[in-house]
């Protein structure tokens, strides 16, 4: 089962948006203070990517119940360029538009699961899962 809403990136107040939805729904499911930031910057950082890269996309956020476990799911989709190389933009400091490049390695440290799905010319599909424990 699994409950979800969703929040259009297009300009950066969408990323605030994103945010408090992403806080809203942790502290719902019972997420302690330091989880609930760690979900946060996960999402600012996503968010703000498709604001960067792809100019336009989505934050969904899930509320997971699988077998009696309890999650939080981070979507972040976009019709964007894509990303050619996966293994290279997933290392530390690699950027193309001269950030620091700890972005998508960070909001892969923060979260349990982290999985991207994309190609050239085919959007940018990102899932991040926080379990709660
Ligand atoms: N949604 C996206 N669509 C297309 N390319 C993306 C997308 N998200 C990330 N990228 C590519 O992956 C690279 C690495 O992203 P990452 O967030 O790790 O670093 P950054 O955005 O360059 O810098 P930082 O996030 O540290 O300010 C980006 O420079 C960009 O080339
Ligand atoms: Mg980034």
């Amino acid at each position: 089962m699994s409950i979800q809403s969703c929040v259009t990136i297009i300009n950066e107040w969408d990323i605030v948006a994103a945010r408090q939805l992403g806080r809203n729904v942790a502290k719902e499911l019972g997420f302690g203070t330091v989880d609930q930031a760690r979900i946060t910057t996960a999402i600012s950082e996503l968010a703000r990517n498709i604001y960067l890269y792809a100019g336009k996309g989505q934050i969904c956020i899930d509320k997971l119940n699988e077998t009696g476990k309890a999650g939080l799911r981070i979507l972040a989709a976009d019709d964007g360029p894509g990303i050619k190389d996966i293994r290279q933009v997933m290392e530390d400091g690699f950027s193309t538009s001269g950030g620091l490049g700890a972005g998508l390695p960070g909001v892969k440290r923060l979260m349990d699961d982290f999985n991207i799905e994309s190609a050239e010319g085919k959007g940018t599909m990102i899932k991040a899962t926080k379990w709660l424990r």
